[in-house]
């Protein structure tokens, strides 16, 4: 059934039981990685909220402690909502987060926290200090939609941090910032840092970065070469996108480098994943991104499972060389996790063949795998009404839709007949005028199960690559409900959520295939098991 337990699982974070949603104020701190979430105690939908707290060594292996934050202040009542954690110069994290202190949800304030006790490098304990709130929206901010608090960053004596809000009657996203030289009281800057007419933004995320610099920056960094990536997350359309820009700290505005930016919505993952935040990991020199991955099945089978939403694995995140988008890999220590590697090389997929990697369980695996293309000469025309929708275009174009240069991909949590499968593919089209092929990377759940009343969106995302040398590679994480892919590097990203009714556990398989009219070569294809780590004491 649904809510077979084999499909819950491995090694993605999740606590026990009950719902989670977003990741709340990720970071380091002697020698632990902290990681909140939002988290209903006593169910698993969406209520109760107060931020859960688990630690690692590694980001892999978790320890589930006490809850860190709940409702216990009038600035608090009525949910603790998501929010961020700034490490101050002397060391000390400090979490500022959204408060909701009436009833009904409407009025949303920001509140601050500290640790109780530094010394103790689990941060078991945090302090509301009596002066909280210590933002509240002023009269022409729409208090019900002001909300999520950022890392702050310190420039020129001052910290600055963003809030995330709605204007023009909702249909105007803002990010309003904030500054304060003592981290207590906060004034609004007039302009917000930047808007868009996209709805809501929530959970803003703003941090510098530096074309093909893979060590990330931390919060305040600066420099002539630095830029800034700034991610909303839409409400509206439940999907977090990001631009590229300049920050002028003076006059405490972004603008985006592609000036249609906010148009384009690069997305950090075209399928499900939201209310992502990012956190500058100084023990290893990087940036990792955060991203919660909800269930796409009912409220009633979330309640008959006992627990609903997961979180995908952390992810480097780096800035490309060409200085365009970001680029996206599951952080190395996941690569602990594998065991039982199974090798395909140099093995030619005929058109409308596929072939099954065996001598593995694959249910929970993870695979890597580059493709080797002799020409682009048989790619498909680019259906210009559908050039800049990739998701329609995949929808019209579907794993089972044969064309020219694929689609070719993997099968994952497929059943021995093949009747249950997710197709994780790419495809190649030549579009008018251009000579640079247009790269289509898609995750395709429609036939995902046999059971019915699932939510199957297709989803897919164009990878700005020219085919090097016809090469192209894809790694995905599968774990039994969670089919999560890197195209190209980490160009284009896709988590789903599938829950197969055969596929499961020991009869998930997995093919390579080819849909296309040309052979396609899997130079090398690695796939292992993954290993269940410590989960929260699962
Ligand atoms: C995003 C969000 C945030 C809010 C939190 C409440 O998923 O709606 O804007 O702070 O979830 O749980």
């Amino acid at each position: 059934s649904i809510v077979d337990p084999l499909l819950r699982t491995g090694y993605h974070f999740q606590p026990p039981k009950n719902w989670i949603n977003d990741p709340n104020a990720p970071m380091y701190y002697n020698g632990w990685y902290h990681f909140f979430y939002q988290y209903n105690p006593k169910g698993a939908v969406w209520e109760n909220i107060v931020w859960a707290h688990s630690v690692s060594r590694d980001l892999i292996n978790w320890e589930a402690l006490e809850t860190a934050i709940e409702p216990s202040i009038p600035g608090d009542k009525y949910g603790c909502w998501s929010g961020s954690a700034t490490t101050l110069p002397c060391g000390t994290p400090v979490i500022m987060y959204t408060g909701i202190n009436r009833p009904d949800v409407s009025y949303q304030v920001q509140n601050i926290a500290f640790p109780k006790n530094k010394s103790d490098p689990m941060l078991r304990e945090w302090v509301k200090p009596g002066h909280n709130p210590i933002i509240v929206p002023e009269a022409d901010i729409n208090a019900t939609q002001f909300r999520d608090p950022t890392t702050a960053w310190l420039s020129g004596g001052q910290w600055r941090l963003l809030i995330g809000s709605a204007a023009e009657g909702g249909s105007r996203g803002v990010a309003y910032v904030y500054r304060s030289r003592d981290f207590r009281r906060w004034r609004r800057v007039e302009r917000p840092l930047h808007s868009a007419a996209t709805g809501m933004w929530e959970c803003p995320d703003f941090y510098p970065v530096e074309a093909g610099y893979a060590d990330g920056l931390e919060a305040s960094a600066s420099g002539p070469k630095v830029k800034y990536v700034l991610k909303n997350s839409l409400d509206l359309r439940r999907y977090d996108y990001y631009t590229v820009g300049t920050y002028d700290e003076k006059a405490e505005r972004y603008v985006p480098d592609d000036a249609a930016g906010d148009e384009h919505h690069l997305r950090y993952d075209y399928g499900n994943f939201y209310a992502s935040k990012t956190f500058y990991d100084p023990a290893k020199k990087r940036r990792v991104l955060w991203g919660w991955a909800n269930e796409s099945d009912t409220r009633t089978h979330d309640v008959a499972k006992g627990w609903a939403g997961i979180q995908a694995i952390p992810r480097k995140v780096w800035l490309d060389f060409s200085g365009k988008q970001v680029l996206q890999w599951p952080i190395e220590e996941v690569e602990a996790l594998r065991h039982q590697p199974v090798t395909l090389k140099d093995k030619v997929i005929k058109p409308g063949k596929h072939v099954e990697v065996t001598g593995l369980q694959t249910a929970q695996a993870d695979v890597e795998v580059s493709f080797a293309l002799s020409s682009l000469e048989g790619a498909e025309t680019l259906d210009p009404a559908l050039a800049h929708d990739a998701e329609r275009l995949c929808g019209v174009k579907g794993a089972d839709v044969q064309g020219g240069i694929g689609p070719f991909g993997l099968w994952v949590l497929a059943s021995a007949d093949m009747q249950e499968r997710t197709a994780v593919f790419f495809r190649v089209f030549k579009a008018a005028g251009k000579d640079k092929p247009v790269v289509l990377m898609c995750t395709d759940p429609t036939k995902s199960s046999l059971n019915p009343d699932l939510y199957l969106p297709t989803f897919a995302g164009f990878v700005d690559t020219e085919l090097p040398d016809g090469k192209i590679s894809l790694r995905t994480l599968i774990d039994r409900s969670v089919v999560e892919s890197f195209g190209a590097g980490g160009k284009t990203c896709i988590l789903s959520r599938v829950y197969p009714s055969l596929a499961i556990d020991k009869n998930a398989h997995l093919y390579v295939f080819n849909n296309g009219k040309a052979d396609v070569k899997v130079s090398l294809l690695t796939a292992w098991q993954m290993k269940k780590p410590l989960m929260n004491g699962a």
